[in-house]
């Protein structure tokens, strides 16, 4: 993924796409006018339909979780200015693009939110009528995993308008009352210990069915780990960054799987140069589905 800011321009390039699986497509380029299309089929019809074509109950009953993340062909999740736009192209910002037009809401970690520069989500008047036809609120909830609860919401502020919810587990007093203040005192939740499992019931009490995860790596690793990410949306950039030190975490984080979790493909795209895999995750803790994947 990348951040907000970078999006839209990034996702303005002329990317042509194959689909390469499940079976072989030519997708029309992407409309320089998507946020003005007068086409009421709205912008990327192809493309949605293809996102969109899993079921809406998953390994959480009533919800679809999809991660999204770029990562080099070494495995590096950002450039050396830690950042995932210096490795994104236009082809990944297609999907990007996609992808958080179909979420309900959108979860990611505290740092992604500070290396990134998230604010708030923008509604996308391009992909409205798409969203109401699906039942869904003009723009997804912007949903802020932090233990800490050190959320900048002075740059969140800077602009769009999502709700935001922060999930946090911390009990200092002046931190709730701040957060409380710009969230809504219903938007704060509050944990011992914050699993993604109680992130996810919490998001089903609010009506949410489509979760984008968007990392960073401590995020996605705890919710891969517990076998709750549906389908993981990877784009591989033809690039070299660089990774394996302590400063680039894999895509994972830190977390090492007791053995390697099977990843079944249900679609893969390419311009020639970025490669888009969407792939079926197995449900259940990472130990037993490894397990069930391993050969007799
Ligand atoms: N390539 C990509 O697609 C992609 C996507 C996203 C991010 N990134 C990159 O990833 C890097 C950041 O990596 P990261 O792993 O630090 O990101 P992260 O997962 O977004 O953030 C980690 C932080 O999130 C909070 N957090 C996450 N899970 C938690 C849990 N279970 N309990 C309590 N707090 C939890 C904590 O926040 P507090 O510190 O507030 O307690 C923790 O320090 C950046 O360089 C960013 O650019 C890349």
């Amino acid at each position: 993924m990348t951040s907000p800011a970078d999006a839209s321009a990034a996702a303005a390039g002329p990317a042509e796409l194959r689909v390469l699986l499940p079976s072989p497509e030519v997708l029309p380029t992407r409309r320089a006018t998507a946020e003005s299309s007068a086409d009421p089929a709205g912008p990327e019809p192809r493309l949605v339909e293809l996102y969109d074509s899993g079921p809406l109950s998953g390994h959480t009953p009533g919800m679809r979780v999809q991660a999204n993340m770029v990562t080099t062909v070494d495995g590096a999740i950002a450039g050396a200015d830690g950042r995932s736009s210096t490795i994104s192209t236009p082809a990944d910002m297609r999907v990007f693009s996609v992808l958080r037009s179909l979420a309900d809401a959108v979860v990611v970690g505290a740092q992604t939110t500070r290396i990134e520069r998230y604010t708030r989500l923008t509604e996308k008047t391009a992909y409205r009528a798409q969203r109401a036809a699906r039942g869904q609120e003009p723009v997804p909830l912007l949903v802020i995993v932090s233990g800490t609860g050190s959320i900048d919401t002075a740059r969140l502020a800077e602009q769009g308008t999502s709700p935001i919810v922060v999930h946090t587990a911390t009990d200092d007093p002046e931190t709730l009352a701040g957060l409380r203040g710009f969230c809504g005192a219903g938007n704060v939740v509050v944990h011992g210990d914050i699993t993604p499992q109680a992130v996810l019931a919490d998001l089903a009490v609010r009506g949410v069915r489509r979760v984008l995860c968007e990392g960073g790596p401590t995020l996605l690793g705890s919710w891969v780990s517990a076998g709750l990410v549906d389908e993981l949306c990877l784009t591989v950039s033809p690039l070299l960054a660089g990774s394996g030190t302590e400063d680039h975490p894999g895509l994972l984080g830190t977390v090492r799987l007791p053995a390697p979790v099977p990843a079944t493909p249900l679609s893969l795209l390419t311009d020639s140069s970025t490669y888009i895999h969407r792939l079926a995750l197995p449900a259940g803790p990472a130990a037993a589905a490894a397990a069930e994947g391993e050969s007799p």
